[in-house]
């Protein structure tokens, strides 16, 4: 086989417009197990939508965009589901700006010959393929991002800023969710932005900057912008996937909020959909009636999914967007906040 034998067939995204869940989550709250758990999660998004004190904060883990997820992130954020992101590199470099860069995710099979995928440069995602070569220019396009800035400390979320701009000023990635956020100005925290896509571009720009002043990450800045958000919002809700540093990233900001001695509510809703499970104790797997001990998760309106997300997440989304409660929310600009004023 050729390298293009075996990038053929491109994964494609769901549309959570094109079919109404609503139907199926009422039938799965009438059941059990993880289908009446992913209702109730369903509902619980839903209240947040409904709910004008409420901001939404969307966490991301996992190989969600490559496995076709994508637009329904974008979507969400075109329609005021959701008011700010936490993900990983993985995510948001790899594979939102990837395939903004015009790049595609292509479909194939966990029995593949990994040494002779290695041969053509092609990387193996679980049953997903990807072009290490294009992976390579994605890399250049960020270290050009940062040659272009001023030598300085950046958040994630203000680099990220400007990975939309660039889309923007070269049309590229209308259905990218780095490009809409910029233009919806909701803001992106990648709290581990180096490990990813972005930190190799990132790598070759300092090497190369040698004595020079360089861009750097700052993850304290992300952390401390997160929390500015949190103590302007009177209330907060979590709709959580996967799990990883996104997830613990944002139930932390409560108790950062307190360490400035803030007054902030525990995150008010949260809802998780995951596969790891509470019994080794680790992160990802923790339950959100856990998360209350530590006072970052209030009880009463939250949910732990355990299901793989390429199957729950696009019928949560579709239930929340078809219920329709979005209509009356308006962006909130988190971006505008962070970088107009001091709170
Ligand atoms: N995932 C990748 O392909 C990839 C590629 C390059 C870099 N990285 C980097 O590795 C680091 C760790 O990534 P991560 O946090 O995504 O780790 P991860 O992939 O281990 O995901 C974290 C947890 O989320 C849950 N999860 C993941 N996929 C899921 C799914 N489809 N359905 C339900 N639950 C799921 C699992 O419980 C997992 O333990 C990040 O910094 C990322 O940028 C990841």
């Amino acid at each position: 086989m050729e390298k293009k034998d075996y990038l053929k067939r491109e994964v494609e995204h769901i549309d959570i417009k094109s079919f109404n869940a609503i139907p199926i989550i009422e039938q799965f709250d009438k059941t059990a197990f993880q289908a009446r758990n992913l209702a109730r999660a369903a509902k619980i998004y839903d209240r947040m939508l409904s709910d004008k004190d409420c901001s939404i904060i969307l966490c991301l883990a996992g190989s969600l965009f490559s496995a076709g997820l994508r637009k329904i992130v974008h979507d969400m954020i075109e329609n005021n589901m959701v008011d700010m992101i936490v993900s990983t590199g993985a995510i948001i470099v790899d594979q939102d700006f990837f395939e903004a860069l015009e790049f595609k995710h292509f479909q194939g099979t966990p029995q593949s010959d990994d040494n002779e995928l290695m041969e053509m440069m092609i990387d193996r995602i679980y049953d997903t393929y990807i072009d290490e070569e294009h992976l390579r220019i994605c890399d250049m396009t960020v270290s050009e991002i940062a040659n272009n800035l001023e030598a300085a400390p950046y958040s994630s979320r203000e680099f990220i800023k400007f990975m939309g701009k660039y889309l923007k000023e070269k049309d590229m990635g209308k259905e990218s969710v780095v490009r809409i956020s910029y233009e919806k100005n909701l803001p992106i925290f990648v709290p581990a932005f180096s490990d990813s896509s972005a930190g190799f571009g990132l790598v070759y720009h300092q090497w190369n900057r040698k004595d020079k002043l360089k861009v750097s990450i700052d993850s304290v800045k992300d952390f401390l912008e997160l929390t500015k958000i949190k103590v302007n919002s009177k209330e907060t809700g979590l709709v959580m996937i996967g799990g990883g540093v996104p997830k613990n990233f944002a139930q932390d900001v409560t108790v950062a909020a307190e360490i400035l001695e803030k007054t902030v509510n525990m995150h008010k809703y949260a809802v998780q959909i995951t596969v790891a499970d509470e019994r080794d104790g680790g992160l990802s797997g923790s339950t959100l009636k856990e998360a209350h001990s530590w006072g970052k998760v209030d009880e009463g309106s939250e949910q732990m999914v355990f299901s793989e997300a390429t199957i729950a997440f696009p019928l949560l989304a579709s239930y929340a967007y078809h219920r329709g409660n979005w209509k009356k929310r308006k962006s909130k600009n988190f971006n505008t906040l962070l970088d107009g004023k001091e709170i």
